[in-house]
């Protein structure tokens, strides 16, 4: 059975996973979350390549032809060194794709004014990867970034719709909509973030578009797998999921199935 792999660093990738599933449920999947040792969103580029890498060897070791790196800091920090270096070197029939590009390439469809917001990690937005993926692209659009620290915390500790999430929603969009008042799109870009869409939905002023990666990075998979028949004919479809996390089970199965809204029951494993 060839899964396809799909990685976070914590509970983020399941928003990926899920429209993924949507999209294509005839496929298996093989979900790991690197629970343990989330988050890693404030972590430096090293210490992100390292772990990622030891997270895409661990699934290929499951036998995973192909990896999506659901998480924006790991595809910002180690996705080019992984494509370029590692595969190269030691799986050269094996491949890991990542969120940035594949949200890059639509952000010019939706916005109409060309001022884009993002927010995401500390990591990803140090990296600088959302501004310089757009203006490849397009570079005619204004793309503002801002680091949310606070939201992953946040999502990792059910707080997501609590009412402390409400104040750091909006301290968040006030800074960025000082930083540019024209901003018609928002993308989150980070996977944790979904989980907070309905507050920044509801206090984001409502000519702005707010941008989840989910549907975007199901409809890329989609499209790369009918660019490659080489590697979907080996892909398996009986449509299940298995789920790995590196912390214990317990919270993983019951944050898992209720995102899902299916019974998870995870492996852990150690990285
Ligand atoms: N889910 C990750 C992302 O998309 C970040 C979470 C973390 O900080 O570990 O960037």
């Amino acid at each position: 059975m060839t899964q396809i792999g799909v990685f976070d660093s914590g509970y983020g990738g399941l928003t990926i996973l899920r429209e993924m599933r949507k999209r294509l449920p005839q496929y298996d999947y093989l979900y790991l979350g690197d629970n343990a040792r989330a988050p890693y969103g404030t972590r430096s580029f090293d210490v992100v390549l390292d772990f990622t890498w030891q997270a895409v060897e661990e699934l290929f070791s499951h036998g995973c032809r192909l990896v999506i790196l659901a998480c924006n800091t790991a595809s910002a920090k180690a996705l080019r060194t992984i494509q370029q270096n590692f595969l190269p070197m030691k799986y050269p029939d094996r491949r890991v794709l990542g969120v940035i590009r594949p949200t890059a390439e639509v952000i010019g469809d939706i916005t109409r004014n060309r001022h884009i917001g993002v927010f995401a990690t500390p990591g990803t937005i140090q990296s600088g990867s959302y501004t310089m993926e757009v203006n490849k692209l397009f570079p005619d659009i204004k793309v503002n970034e801002l680091a949310c620290p606070m939201f992953v915390p946040l999502v990792e500790n059910e707080e997501a719709s609590g009412d402390g999430a409400d104040f750091f929603v909006k301290k968040y969009l006030g800074i960025i909509l000082e930083k540019d008042p024209d901003i018609d799109t928002l993308v989150l870009a980070c996977t944790h973030y979904p989980l907070l869409f309905p507050k920044i939905r509801k206090f984001a002023p409502e000519n702005i578009r707010v941008i989840a990666q989910g549907d975007l990075v199901a409809d890329s998979l989609a499209d790369y797998l009918r660019r490659h028949p080489e590697i979907e004919r080996e892909c398996s479809k009986n449509g299940t999921v298995e789920y790995l996390t590196t912390e214990s089970t317990e919270k993983f199965n019951h944050l898992a199935s209720t995102f899902m809204k299916k019974e998870v029951n995870a492996k852990r494993i150690t990285l």
